[in-house]
């Protein structure tokens, strides 16, 4: 039995290395992120000057932002987060709306089913709202019909403010018989069929929705982004640098257009992203392998399952296991089955008693950090004493205890860590499904953060690389860190929206870490980030607006 106790003794060991290792593949510094960055500007140039790029770079028609000063009612139907949402949007015209909404789900059998039955749900979504919820639900005047802008979030080769092809579908939709068809026509037919007295008037992407609504409420802004179940940016451009336009009319008016990136799918060919295991199995197992290769790293649709996949091959590790003594649950054995909403749980566990890291929102939106020395620590504006250290007291029988783990995880623990890792055990037995208590340790507990900060650390370096990539093609920065004589001095404004920017503990800051490290700490101290709540909303009615402006007949039933 010599061979067997020589396995056990070297046990920690192997642990030990099998945790660096993933740590390491986790791992991007700046070079890496800096090379990451200028292919993105590379593929920027490819999409602008030719279509059917993976990065579409597409051209939304929209020619400029909003100055708050916009006024109107119009209805919005938004399809391609979490949920459908419909929703009344009054702009009042001093920067500021109501807006009143009714969530739907979409169940996976219509995500993936014919795509009439999905549109004519969207119909039947919108009349439920036009009956119950909206302040009125007939059209206002001599109109016939009421207009309705279409946030639609999903790749689209649009071709006027109201007409565009799908390209493909992302975040688990794939409904069939839809590609290559109008996606307004494909509502509008809907509408028709259940003879709703609705114009669909304008389509949009909501990363375009929420740098119109950003600079509705905010101030002109220049990107829109969202970090949410899927990741995606719009951004002001050039229309001169949108070759791929040819000799159309919106080249003749030049001046600028929004254009939508649909960065989700950068590096769709696997040049420069990182490459794990973990991130590998996801793909092979999506439903578009090879797709959207960018979001897969990012997203909220898929953080959780890339960490899922880490804890599984640490629950099976051998020879001896290393988290949970090898128990999996239910959820863990579930494809899809961490929400990343559990890892955000995890990390704000974590975050709530971090006593040495304070970060507090700056008037004007801009986050910061700041960072106290060892002694001491401000909480809420108090100075708070330093705490003693105590080392966690593990079964000394227990090997799993005994290794050190990887150098980011602490060897020894203040009380407030402790109690950090009681309530991620509690999250963890009571999310994924343990029977008991005893079936997590706290160790399993430091392990789970660990995988759940490496995994959400490096989604939101890899955001930064892309809000950097279009500071740069706008020429508000230079990737060696230099500034542009004209770049904005005061302000760079940039709209976002998405439960991961939002929710997600610390992952603003961590964007703007990444983004200080590419760009310079000058020009990144300008970057207002801000929310664009209901962007999707208010943004489909910033565009329904316009085009009522220009065609003010479609509302008249020909
Ligand atoms: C879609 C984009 C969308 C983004 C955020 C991606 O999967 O392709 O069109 O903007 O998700 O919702």
């Amino acid at each position: 039995m010599a061979h067997t106790s020589a396995i056990f003794e070297s046990f920690p060991e192997t642990s030990q290395r099998l945790l660096d290792d993933i740590e390491k593949q986790f791992q991007m510094d700046t070079k890496d992120l800096q090379k990451l960055t200028a292919h993105f500007l590379r593929e920027f140039s490819q999409g602008l000057a030719e279509y059917n790029h993976p990065m579409a770079m597409i051209p939304s028609f929209v020619t400029g932002v909003p100055d708050g000063t916009e006024t109107g009612t119009f209805l919005a139907l938004d399809l391609g987060g979490t949920n459908l949402r419909v929703c009344e949007v009054e702009l009042h015209g001093n920067n500021t709306f109501t807006l009143r909404q009714q969530k739907y789900k979409v169940s996976e059998t219509l995500k993936t089913g014919e795509a009439t039955v999905l549109f004519d749900y969207l119909a039947d979504s919108v009349d439920e709202f036009l009956t119950d919820y909206a302040s009125s639900s007939a059209p206002q005047g001599d109109l016939d019909r009421i207009p309705l802008g279409l946030t639609f979030s999903f790749p689209v080769e649009q071709t006027a403010l109201d007409e565009g092809k799908i390209l493909t579908w992302t975040k688990g939709f794939n409904a069939k018989n839809s590609v290559g068809k109008d996606v307004v026509k494909l509502l509008q037919d809907a509408f028709d069929r259940k003879h709703l007295h609705v114009k669909c008037v304008a389509l949009i992407n909501d990363t375009v929705g929420a740098l119109l609504s950003r600079s509705y409420t905010a101030g002109k802004s220049v990107l829109g982004a969202i970090f949410g179940t899927g990741t995606n940016g719009a951004y002001l451009e050039d229309v001169a640098k949108i070759t791929k336009l040819g000799n159309s009319s919106a080249v003749a008016k030049g001046g600028k257009m929004i254009v939508n990136t649909e960065w989700g799918a950068f590096d769709n060919a696997r040049w420069v992203l990182p490459s794990t295991p973990f991130d590998n199995k996801l793909d092979r197992e999506s439903i578009n392998p090879h797709f959207q290769a960018f979001e897969k790293f990012i997203s909220g649709m898929y953080l959780g399952e890339i960490t899922r996949n880490i804890l599984l091959a640490l629950i099976d590790a051998a020879p001896k296991p290393i988290l949970f003594s090898g128990k999996s649950t239910t959820a863990l054995n579930t494809h899809y089955g961490l929400d990343t909403a559990v890892m955000s749980k995890v990390e704000e566990a974590w975050e709530s008693i971090q006593e040495e890291s304070v970060s507090e929102e700056k008037p004007g939106g801009n986050v910061i950090e700041s960072t106290s020395a060892e002694a001491t620590a401000k909480v809420n504006g108090k100075i708070v004493p330093p705490t003693p250290k105590v080392t966690l007291r593990f079964d000394p029988e227990s090997v799993q205890h005994q290794m050190k783990g990887p150098s980011s995880l602490p060897a020894s623990f203040t009380p407030q860590q402790v109690a950090a890792l009681e309530r991620i055990r509690a999250v963890l037995v009571e999310e994924l499904g343990f029977s008991s208590p005893d079936d997590v340790t706290l160790r399993d507990a430091a392990i789970v953060r660990w995988t759940c900060s490496l995994v959400a650390e490096r989604a939101a370096k890899l955001s930064g690389c892309a809000v950097a990539a279009v500071l740069v093609q706008t020429g508000q920065a230079r990737l060696d860190g230099t500034v542009p004589d004209d770049a904005e001095k005061t302000r760079i404004g940039v709209g976002v929206d998405g439960s991961l920017i939002q929710f997600y503990p610390r992952f603003q800051i961590r964007v703007r870490d990444a983004l200080r490290s590419l760009v310079g700490a000058e020009v990144e101290k300008v970057v207002e980030i801000g929310m664009a709540k209901d962007g999707s909303g208010v943004g489909a009615a910033l565009c329904a607006l316009q085009a009522v402006k220009q065609h003010p007949d479609a509302l008249i039933q020909g």
